[in-house]
């Protein structure tokens, strides 16, 4: 009898897909998420270990692809994977954040089901709740391009997906205690590439080839600088816009974004740095791997090469030289035609500051000076079933307050199909890094100071780039604009982890009248109930 539930429970999710999306291919993974030691800074640490890996098993899918992903919770505590840029069309059901979904229970398991559509390049997966995410379990997922859809450089030898970020020693239950109590955390203990601290990691090459490099900053708290000694990059993606090939010696990463670069083994056979440093911070922690030439005739020699010394010009220079190749096929023009999504005007302008309050005698951060404080059931199942009490849409407004701050479950409402003009804006001194759940906005500017209409005129209207994560740097601005065209519940979140866990962010529910599958689709039947929503059926109405 269990058997046949669960059986028939999979045909429903089943049938589900099928409705949606037809004859497109089905990818399984079966993934049992444990505890267990690891040792990526010498000292042995309770890691967040998926299928026993660290970092998890990477998810490799092709445009289209349905996949259909079991997690089985084998931890001690609730447990959550969310999955960062990847858009999830109208399916904010299976975004795996506090505000969409119940967490999966101690021994119990959950089946994500999402279809990948046409953003190719590279994203990560993590889990996201609490300061799990200093414990790992997280993973590279890419989405390629169909064959039928031509990518802008030749197929690489060789895919490397790099995942690296700050490490602490302290566990996270640990890290969360700090941040409960009302103080920051401290800084990070280190760096880590793919799991390991220094020289932990080796890339093999061949000489003469060209390899893609997939980097994501996993970390909590820094931004980082990535580079390869005596070696060019390529840049060709970022999450999912195929660049302008422009050439660096090293690319500043913030928290949450992810680059892919092209690097041709073309220096003399031996080893190479591959070198991670922490970048806009006072002390400088560095961590590297090798880059192994096959035929290689020596070890690394000399230290690794030194990251820019030079600060927020450099690297906003940088920033503004990132843009989309408008001449490289994309998979298909999307339904607002925002090819030109300089020529479309926007309907709302809303400014985003974050601050630093202290609330009741303790660190919070906000937006808006609003602090996001979780209530007792995800905000998309009190929508659905119409559980009131819950959150208040319009809690947090368009625009800075001034004054103090306050706790609130925030979500701020918006059109389907409107578009936005969004402006972050940081008075603090500290790098910020942004990213909207999804979605894909338009960088279309950054500078210093406080932003005013007038700097519309300094716009990108023209070929800027649309990605997922955006760095605002201190005592700066940067400015997006967004195609609403995702009805849902969707986390608007600072992706530095303290700021995250104690406050910045809100939810931003994308809204269409229409109640019609073309728009959303129905909850999922093997959606987790808890909280408020327990009690409820799933069941197709
Ligand atoms: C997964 O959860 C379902 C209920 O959603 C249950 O019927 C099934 O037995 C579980 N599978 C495993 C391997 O525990
Ligand atoms: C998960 O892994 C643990 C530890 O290896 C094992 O005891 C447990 O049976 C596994 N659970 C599943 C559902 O595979
Ligand atoms: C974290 O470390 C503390 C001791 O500092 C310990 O009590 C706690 O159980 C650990 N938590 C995890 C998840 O390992
Ligand atoms: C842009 O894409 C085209 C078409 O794939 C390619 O030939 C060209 O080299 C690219 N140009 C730049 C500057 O990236
Ligand atoms: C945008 O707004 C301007 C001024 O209100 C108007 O003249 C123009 O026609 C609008 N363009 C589009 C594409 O709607």
């Amino acid at each position: 009898m269990g058997e046949c539930k669960s059986f028939c429970s999979l045909i429903l999710v089943f049938l589900l897909v099928a409705c949606a999306s037809g004859e497109d291919p089905y990818r399984f993974f079966n993934w049992n998420v444990t505890y267990g030691d690891i040792y990526p800074l010498g000292v042995k640490q309770q890691g967040i270990l998926i299928n026993g890996q660290f970092p998890g098993p990477q998810i490799d899918s092709v445009t289209n692809d349905n996949l259909i992903i079991s997690v089985f919770n084998s931890l001690d505590e609730p447990f959550l994977l969310s999955w960062n840029g990847i858009q999830q069309r109208r399916n904010s059901w299976q975004d795996g954040v506090y505000g969409t979904n119940c967490p999966i229970p101690p021994g119990k398991n959950f089946t994500y089901v999402l279809q990948v559509k046409d953003q190719i390049g590279s994203y990560f997966y993590f889990p996201s709740l609490g300061l799990h995410k200093a414990a790992g379990g997280y993973g590279g997922f890419q989405i390629a391009s169909r064959s039928v859809i031509p990518v802008p450089f030749p197929p690489p030898a060789g895919d490397y997906t790099i995942l690296a970020g700050d490490w602490y020693k302290q566990n996270h239950t640990d890290l969360k205690a700090i941040l409960d109590g009302g103080s920051d955390l401290p800084f990070p203990d280190g760096l880590l590439i793919n799991g390991r601290g220094s020289n932990g990691y080796t890339f093999n090459v061949d000489q003469g080839k060209t390899y893609r490099f997939r980097i994501s900053n996993v970390g909590l708290t820094t931004s980082i600088n990535f580079r390869i000694q005596g070696h060019k990059m390529l840049l060709v993606e970022v999450e999912g816009t195929h660049s302008l090939q422009n050439t660096y010696d090293s690319l500043d990463i913030h928290l949450g974004q992810s680059y892919s670069v092209l690097v041709t083994a073309d220096q003399p056979a031996q080893e190479y740095y591959i070198v991670v440093s922490t970048r806009f911070t006072s002390q400088v922690l560095t961590t590297t791997s090798i880059l192994h030439y096959s035929n290689s005739a020596g070890s690394v020699s000399g230290p690794p090469p030194g990251g820019p010394t030079t600060q927020i010009d450099w690297s906003l220079e940088q920033a503004r030289s990132v843009r989309r190749n408008l001449t490289a096929s994309g998979p298909r023009p999307n339904p607002q035609g925002s090819y030109h999504y300089g020529m479309i005007n926007t309907t709302r302008t809303i400014r985003l500051a974050n601050s630093a309050p202290i609330i009741n005698g303790k660190q919070r951060y906000a937006v808006n000076g609003v602090s996001f404080i979780p209530a007792d059931t995800p905000l998309k199942l009190a929508d659905y079933f119409k559980i009131s009490g819950i959150f208040s849409l319009g809690s947090v407004s368009d625009g800075p307050t001034g004054g103090g701050g306050y706790l609130q479950t925030s979500v701020m409402a918006a059109d389907f199909r409107g578009y936005v003009e969004i402006v972050f804006e940081n008075a603090e001194d500290t790098v910020q890094s942004w990213h909207i759940d999804g979605h894909s906005f338009f960088v279309v500017g950054m500078d210093g100071g406080q932003w005013s209409a007038a700097n519309r005129l300094s716009y990108n209207l023209r070929d800027t780039i649309s990605r997922s994560t955006v760095q605002v740097y201190p005592n700066s601005w940067t400015a997006i604009y967004m195609p609403l065209d995702n009805v849902g519940m969707w986390n608007v979140r600072s992706e530095n982890w303290a700021r995250q866990y104690l406050g910045q962010q809100f939810y931003l529910r994308v809204y269409s009248p229409a109640n019609s599958w073309r728009d959303e689709y129905p909850i999922p039947t093997n959606a987790l109930l808890c909280g408020r929503a327990l009690g409820h059926s799933t069941r197709p109405q």
